[in-house]
């Protein structure tokens, strides 16, 4: 099957109102045929985009509805400014948040419910990395059940999987093209399970260190679909060529 390749800019903790329009200008001006292009600034920012040539995402989201929960952002809220995605999971979050991949999984089926895409993060910390490939996948199939546990096959053929190894992310250590394809290849293996038809539609971002010299490389890859990028999606011209490696 074929999959349109996907890249996500995340904004992280940056940016500014001026950037957003520096960004509107430069990507509406570059549209990029036949990859879907994303950013996902600090959702105080999200109106201050013009996007036509790209869709705007969001960074984290809540998993309840409207309420009492001070600070937090609904769906409905990221869809009112203008969102057609929304990260969920990153490790950031899982760091900083305390976030389970069963929360995780209740989010992204929040996200789902709202008609958004989520993009679904999961990736292993450096000494799961080092304890080898049993370790590896055992960590990654973790992530992976809780969400293919909580959401119908139908429901995750609506999801974006991102691979990001925390070891790689704001690091400059990116991981090599082959090590990215072989976890990629491992996740759609594993989503097979489920469903194959679902494994072969899914797309599966890279991520960590993603810059404008490496991604053509690592968005040769067979498994390897687009990419979630940080700090590299904060300069428009970088942005530009990642996305265009992903045609
Ligand atoms: O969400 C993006 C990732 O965490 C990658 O960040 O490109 O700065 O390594 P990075």
């Amino acid at each position: 099957m074929s999959r349109t390749p996907l890249v996500a800019g995340n904004w992280k903790m940056n940016g500014s109102r001026e950037l957003a329009g520096t960004f509107s200008d430069t990507l509406n001006a570059n549209s990029v045929e036949g990859v879907d292009v994303v950013i996902c600034p600090p959702s105080v920012f999200l109106t201050s985009f013009e996007a036509s040539a790209f869709a705007l995402g969001g960074q984290d989201v809540s998993a309840l509805d409207n309420g009492a929960h001070t600070g937090d952002v609904s769906t409905g809220m990221l869809a009112e400014c203008g969102c057609d995605y929304v990260i969920v999971g990153h490790s950031e979050r899982r760091q900083d948040h305390g976030e389970s991949s069963e929360l995780v999984a209740q989010k992204a089926a929040r996200v789902l419910s709202a008609n958004l895409t989520p993009i679904v993060c999961i990736g292993e910390p450096l000494d799961v990395r080092e304890a080898g490939e049993s370790a590896l996948q055992e960590y990654l199939g973790k992530q992976l059940a809780a969400l293919t546990k909580q959401l119908s096959p139908q429901d995750l053929s609506g999801c974006v999987i991102a691979y990001e190894p925390i070891w790689a992310i704001g690091t400059g250590k990116t991981a090599s093209p082959e090590q990215a394809q072989n976890v990629h290849a491992y996740i759609r293996a594993t989503l097979a399970e489920t469903d194959e038809a679902v494994a072969d539609g899914m797309r599966i971002l890279y991520g960590g260190s993603v810059k404008a010299d490496n991604a053509e490389a690592l968005f040769s890859q067979p498994d390897v679909d687009g990419g979630l990028i940080g700090g590299a999606s904060l300069k428009a011209d970088d942005f530009m060529t990642i996305c265009q490696a992903a045609k």
